[in-house]
């Protein structure tokens, strides 16, 4: 497998207004993700993550270091590179179909064409008969399937998500994890997995990142190597759960997150 996303001595400053305001939150990190490989993420609120995956998407100016895909530098924003937000961000007043359509649209894809195309994701995520509602009409796990379809649809070689579940009860949440491993299956998309619960990043994940707290550096990267479907609750599994616990707790005593 080759290396699709490679992160190297990464740099990120806020200026604040005085000294005493700067933020830095990476200070040198270095990672790498294959081709076809689910790579979570988990680290301690306000370490970084988010800034993490709006610099690798071009929403943010890095300070320093590469971001490379494919062996080659990202500059700005790149249609190659899909990102799925926590908070949906759908349109309201568009419909559903029209919410999945906006990456065609801003191609320039005719409308027939991209309306079949997002027809037949309306059908693959299982929204049929819901295609003409407006986003408030949907529930959680509908409105995250819409997100997902709307950023798969225009065929990114790499997908960030930003804790894409994050706000669903754990039921649904459940579903959507199989739901993206089914996707996952027959795409294989290169996919950076932010999430802050480490039973889902251990489920979904061929491997974790841990985060410290800032300025953010790699505290260990867990090779999962499990089949799937996974067991969630099976006795490797919950031994690297434990480990990545005990991880996030031991760096969390060493620095008080800000
Ligand atoms: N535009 C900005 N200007 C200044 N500081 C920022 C900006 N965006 C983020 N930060 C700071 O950078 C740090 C990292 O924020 P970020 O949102 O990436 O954390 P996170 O790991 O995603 O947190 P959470 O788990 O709570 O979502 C925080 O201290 C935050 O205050
Ligand atoms: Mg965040």
């Amino acid at each position: 497998m080759s290396i699709r996303l490679e992160i190297t001595d990464l740099k990120k400053v806020y200026a604040g207004n005085t000294p005493e305001t700067v933020i830095d939150v990476f200070d040198g990190m270095n990672f790498s993700i294959q081709q076809g490989q689910i790579f979570s993420i988990v680290g301690p609120s306000g370490c970084g993550k988010t800034t993490l995956l709006r610099l690798i998407a071009g929403l943010e100016e890095k300070t320093s270091g590469g971001i490379l895909l494919d062996g080659k530098s990202l500059t700005g924003c790149d249609e190659q590179v899909g990102m799925v937000f926590q908070e949906y961000a759908l349109f309201p007043w568009r419909k559903l179909v029209e919410n999945i359509e906006v990456a065609l649209e801003i191609k320039g894809v005719d409308a027939a064409v991209r309306r079949t195309m997002a027809m037949q994701y309306v059908r693959d995520f299982g929204l049929e008969g819901f295609e003409n509602a407006f986003p408030k009409e949907l529930s959680g796990g509908m409105k995250q399937r819409v997100a997902i379809a709307r950023t798969l649809i225009a065929n990114p070689q790499v997908v960030l998500m930003d804790e894409p579940f994050g706000s669903l009860d754990s039921q649904t949440r459940n579903v959507m994890q199989e739901f993206l491993l089914k996707i996952w299956e027959e795409r294989k998309d290169t996919i950076l997995f932010v999430t802050h619960n480490v039973d889902e990043a251990v489920y979904v994940g061929d491997r974790i990142a841990v985060l410290s707290p800032r300025p953010a550096g790699i505290l260990k990267i867990f090779d999962v190597g499990l089949d799937r479907p996974r067991n969630r609750t099976g006795k490797e599994e919950n031994r690297i759960k434990s480990d990545i616990l005990q991880l996030l707790n031991a760096s969390a005593a060493v620095r008080p997150p800000s």
